[in-house]
């Protein structure tokens, strides 16, 4: 078989890149190492930036998103219980949407799906060979065959525990890192969201945030330690921990139910650059990584899809390798802003076991800033609705 571009990974990045080259007449396959069911059970954060809704729109998938979606024209932040609101349309003149991540990637396969596109689920042992030269090819195995698939290119959408990175020689490659000693134990409940807008709170106990999915379906954290464990959080802990953290008047009032998913996530901020390597992409997870404090993780593999999509465009339709030579540089030059974004909402909401009276006077400082300083407010606002591409 032979194919224009190989993608490995059927996440968000994977699938809207497949969607959009196939709009322009680029033949293209999707192999995802888990199968659909797996892929469409993942829950992960939904606020989507307007480019990201752009984009979604371009690759057709945006009927439901604008129907089911939330536009949410604020953020509120909280301090010690007491909250103030970020007015993201009066300072930046757009909103952000809330719409699950776990849905925008129903809708990319549905439509991957009706239009006829390549996806093979369950593809075992996947891997990328021969990127360095001029006839690259992907191998794997479905039901136990083994297949190849020759190509001019491959595209590494496979997530940070993906395998397309650790193609790229060590030489070439290099890592930036940090790790947060803390975690996020995260509930889905079905209840009524306590609020209309999203709420992140700084609080002595830690980091709590309130957000939703639909009317009646909200999602909720809280930072807990690092080595945490999640049978020690029953739902009444949770929710009593939880209103300790949030404002008043959002614990007051607060509807709180059983979980149906409870979990936590460590924190990190990771970066490889560069993120191409003679025929091979990176795409999303696979060359980077967010704390979700900044709820960018999404967002920015979406921007790195619109730089790849513009270069390949580029590339088939008049044969100019100039877009694919500038990905990299491109993709990284909005990558390391959302990094920055990412470590500064962390830094600034959350509580760090080694924090001095020193480190928690800047803390109190940087927030009421913010909440008194319009400039403060346009730096969050302008970065939390998303950087131009
Ligand atoms: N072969 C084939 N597929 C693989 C392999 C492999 N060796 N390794 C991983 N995959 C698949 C995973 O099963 C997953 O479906 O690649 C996909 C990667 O998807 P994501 O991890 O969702 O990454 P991405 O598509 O870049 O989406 C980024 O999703 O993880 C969130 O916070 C992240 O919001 C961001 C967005
Ligand atoms: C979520 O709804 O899961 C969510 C929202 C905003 C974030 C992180 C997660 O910043």
């Amino acid at each position: 078989m032979r194919k224009n571009v190989v993608i490995i990974g059927g996440g968000p990045s994977g699938l809207l890149l497949s969607r959009l080259l196939s709009i322009d007449g680029i033949d293209n396959i999707v192999l995802e190492k888990q199968s659909e069911e797996h892929v469409m059970g993942r829950i992960r954060a939904g606020v989507l930036e307007s480019g990201t809704i752009e984009m979604l729109k371009k690759a057709g998938v945006s009927d439901r998103l604008e129907k089911e979606g939330f536009n949410h024209d604020g953020i509120q932040l909280s301090f010690k219980n007491h909250g103030f609101r970020i007015n993201l349309k009066q300072l930046t003149n757009k909103h952000v949407t809330v719409y699950g991540q776990t849905e925008v990637t129903k809708d990319l396969y549905s439509k991957i799906k009706k239009e006829n596109g390549d996806i093979i689920n369950n593809a075992e042992d996947v891997l990328p060979q021969d990127v360095h030269t001029d006839a690259p090819f992907v191998t794997f195995k479905k039901d136990g065959v083994e297949k190849k698939i020759k190509c001019d290119l491959v595209a590494g959408c496979d997530g940070f525990h993906g395998i397309s990175r650790t193609i790229i020689p060590k030489a070439i490659i290099k890592s930036f890192e940090r790790k947060y000693p803390f975690g996020w134990l995260g509930i889905l409940s079905e209840t009524p969201p306590v609020s209309e807008e999203l709420i992140y709170a700084n609080h002595g106990n830690g980091f709590a945030l309130a957000s939703m999915r639909n009317e009646n379906l909200s999602r909720y954290y809280i930072q807990t330690p690092l080595n945490e464990k999640i049978e020690n959080w029953t739902d009444q802990k949770f929710w009593d921990e939880l209103k300790k953290r949030l404002p008043t008047e959002a614990a007051d009032t607060i509807v709180t139910g059983s979980s149906i998913e409870k979990s936590i996530a460590p924190l990190r901020s990771f970066v490889c650059e560069p993120m191409s390597w003679k025929k091979l992409f990176l795409v999303g997870d696979a060359a980077h990584i967010v704390p979700p404090t900044g709820a960018k993780g999404l967002n920015l593999a979406v921007s790195d899809v619109y730089y790849l999509h513009d270069a390949l465009k580029k590339y088939y339709q008049s044969q100019t390798n100039e877009g694919l030579n500038k990905y990299s540089y491109n993709a990284l030059s909005r990558v390391w802003k959302a990094i920055r974004f990412s470590w500064w909402m962390t830094t600034t909401f959350h509580k760090f076991p080694e924090q001095s009276s020193f480190d928690q006077r800047i803390q109190d400082s940087e927030i009421e800033y913010l909440e008194n300083s319009v400039a403060s407010q346009k730096v969050l606002a302008e970065n939390y609705v998303g950087l131009p591409y």
